[in-house]
């Protein structure tokens, strides 16, 4: 583990101080709408390559914090670079996102049980320890992958969507859905746990899909794996700090806070902050939630909502960032403008202070 007397702001965050202002980084803040990426992308052909050539993929995680200095940054990857390192086919169309050949059947998820997954995934290994001894030293690595829901959506609809078949699956062939949850939860306990040991301060679980579910599979293909990654990860790892977005997962927040154990709560564009935090089953961080629309629009409007988000949760432990990520035409300007606001905050609004929020009840 990287020095524990070095001051990253988004580590004392995680582990429960609140910070004021609070640190910051963006979901997907490297990509398309940052000219100098679009350059790299163009170098690398195509999107794997960028994701699994080490001096590329670093340079893609380090552009985002030389040109804002952000509090965080997160290793580029992608969250289907998992599945592919196990073996699955893999290609990013043009315009048309991720296509994957898809898992029919047992006897193709048993393929990919077969495959070892450290070949696969040692270029990305290479690509965390380079991005850390790069990096300003209180500049917080974030390592990631995709919750193995999300992962299981790619893996059987074979494309985003509406992932109707994965979704049907859960009725019609549950042992399938739950075998292909359950080898993306083992392999992201060891592909988080080599993160973690390559130099990544923290992780982050991105669970785009999971607000699909209803509860009871909700439980079943979100709270329980991500309780089962977190402790495996930690038993490997005592004291790391786990992330979790489960995006538009609602009320089911509370039980996904109260039971996976996770560190901090990224919370999506349509969570309303302050009431979370008045219900919060536990002490845990909070992170998000601007919309990434108005972070695209820029102007007043911007400014405002980053002065109400920070001073409703001031007082609290909180991460700012968006409610999802960074939109390939936002105008980079816009990020510094979020940046610089939210840095000349330089205490926090009273009206709005915690004692106000948890005390009006
Ligand atoms: O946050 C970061 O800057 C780190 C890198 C990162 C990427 N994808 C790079 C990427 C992370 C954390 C992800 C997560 C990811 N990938 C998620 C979860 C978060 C979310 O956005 O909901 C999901 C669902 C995916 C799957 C995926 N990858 C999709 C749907 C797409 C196509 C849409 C798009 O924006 O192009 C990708 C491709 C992708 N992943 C790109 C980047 C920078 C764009 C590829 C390109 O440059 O052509």
């Amino acid at each position: 583990m990287t020095g524990k007397t070095i001051d990253r702001a988004v580590l004392r965050v995680l582990g429960g101080e609140a910070i004021w202002p609070p640190p910051v980084w963006l979901m997907r803040q490297a990509g398309r709408y940052l000219p100098e990426y679009r350059k790299l992308r163009a170098t690398a052909g195509n999107f794997i390559a960028l994701s699994t050539t080490p001096a590329m993929a670093t340079e893609a995680t380090l552009q985002p914090v030389r040109r804002f200095g952000l509090d965080a940054a997160i290793l580029f990857s992608d969250i289907l670079i998992l599945p592919w390192a196990l073996g699955q086919k893999l290609r990013y169309a043009e315009g048309e996102g991720p296509v994957m050949e898809r898992i029919e059947t047992l006897a193709d998820l048993e393929v990919l049980n077969l495959h070892r997954l450290k070949p696969g995934t040692e270029s990305v290994m290479e690509t965390v320890s380079r991005a850390r001894a790069e990096l300003p030293a209180e500049t917080t690595l974030i390592g990631f992958a995709g919750s193995p829901f999300t992962v299981a959506c790619y893996m059987l609809d074979g494309r985003g969507g509406n992932f109707a078949r994965t979704l049907g699956l859960a009725y019609s062939d549950p042992g399938l859905l739950a075998s292909v949850i359950e080898t993306v939860t083992t392999a992201t306990i060891d592909y988080l746990s080599w993160q973690i040991e390559a130099g990544a301060d923290c992780v982050m679980l991105f669970d785009s899909w999971a607000g699909l579910l209803p509860p009871d599979l909700f439980r079943a293909h979100v709270i329980h794996p991500t309780a089962r990654i977190v402790n495996a990860v930690r038993h490997r790892h005592p004291g790391v700090h786990v992330i979790g977005f489960p995006r538009l997962a609602g009320l089911m927040a509370l039980p996904y806070i109260a039971e996976t154990g996770i560190s901090a709560f990224g919370m999506d564009t349509a969570t309303d902050a302050p009431a979370l935090a008045r219900l919060l089953p536990r002490k845990v961080a909070l992170q998000g939630n601007l919309d990434p629309l108005l972070l695209r629009a820029g102007g007043v409007s911007l400014n405002y909502a980053v002065e109400r988000i920070a001073g409703e949760l001031a007082g609290l432990p909180h991460i700012f960032n968006l409610g999802h990520g960074v939109l390939p035409d936002t105008p980079p300007e816009h990020v510094a403008m979020l940046i610089e606001h939210l840095r000349s905050l330089d205490r926090p609004p009273l009206e709005t202070s915690r004692e106000t929020a948890t005390s009006s009840a």
